[in-house]
């Protein structure tokens, strides 16, 4: 170990220091981060105010994090990181993408529906809906027996585990898809609602001028063996948020037609997936 000679040899003896991390991966992981991190505070003759209140943010973001919202999740998600991994890491062979990023509400172990279940199990008025779609391989083949897991806020844009009013696990459900790939659920129309404001995330979106607002959607995550797990959401393309989702979660595929039936006036959404090969592989809930 040599000692410090300027602000930039700091990085040379630190990376050494780290050179015997005996996973590979994670030696280049964190000499890549502890790089990035010192340009970064060199670039920016980072002040020492500053680093101290960045710190404050990381040591903020853990506390406010709980059993209803997961403000480390949060924070990934406001400085668009999560939906940069989302994508990159689920682009198919024409370089598209029809993932998403899971964002902070998805709860394992949603109750298991039958075909055509209602998932909205607490009345809270709301326009009726119904989601259609079939899910596909890469090779245009239809998917029987994915497990189809949903889940969304209600027509005042809360999830159940935001709001006292709604029961346990309301406005969540798994499906299967039958023999012809397809699934159907009964539901009510969710609506946008701002991300939690809150903690420190909701202060650094106002020192930045943006708004919280995410447009209406509905998440899904489809799974079945032999396929990567496909978590996404699909947007109500009528929202007036959509282009300016504050997480960064809009892409072109997962844009949906919600219509309105002008006689019932039940909402319909017809969406279609597609998987593709690999290991499913779950997330760890971000809340439990
Ligand atoms: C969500 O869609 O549930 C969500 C995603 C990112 C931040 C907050 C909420
Ligand atoms: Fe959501």
């Amino acid at each position: 170990m040599s000692l410090i000679t300027s602000p930039e040899s700091i990085l040379h003896i630190a990376l050494h220091a780290m050179d015997r991390t005996a996973d590979p991966r994670l030696r280049t992981l964190i000499s890549s981060l502890t790089k990035h991190l010192h340009e970064f505070v060199l670039e920016n003759q980072l002040t020492e105010q500053e680093f101290e209140r960045a710190l404050q943010f990381l040591v903020g973001i853990g506390q406010a994090t709980g059993k209803n919202t997961n403000e480390v999740v949060l924070a990934a998600d406001i400085l668009g990181v999560s939906s940069l991994v989302s994508t990159i890491n689920n682009l198919d062979s024409s370089g598209a993408s029809f993932a998403a990023l899971l964002g902070p509400f998805w709860r394992a172990n949603a109750p298991i529906c039958e075909w055509g279940e209602n998932i909205s199990r607490t009345d809270l008025g709301g326009q009726a809906m119904e989601v259609h779609g079939s899910i596909f391989d890469e090779d245009g083949g239809l998917v029987s027996g994915a497990t189809i897991d949903v889940w969304h806020s209600s027509p005042v844009g809360f999830y159940e585990n935001q709001d006292e009013h709604q029961e346990d696990m309301n406005l969540r459900g798994r499906f299967k898809t039958n023999a012809q790939g397809e699934f159907f659920f009964k539901t009510i129309r969710p609506a946008g609602y701002p991300v939690p404001t809150n903690g420190p995330c909701g202060e650094l979106l106002r020192a930045q001028d943006r708004h919280p607002n995410r447009p209406a959607h509905i998440h899904f995550m489809i799974s079945k063996e032999g396929y990567k797990v496909l978590i996404t959401q699909v947007f109500d393309g009528s929202d007036e948020h959509l282009l300016s989702d504050p997480v960064f979660g809009v892409s072109k595929h997962l844009v949906g037609s919600f219509k309105v039936d002008e006689v019932t006036g039940v909402c319909h959404l017809i969406h279609n997936f597609i998987l593709q090969s690999g290991e499913m592989r779950f997330p760890a809930p971000p809340i439990p």
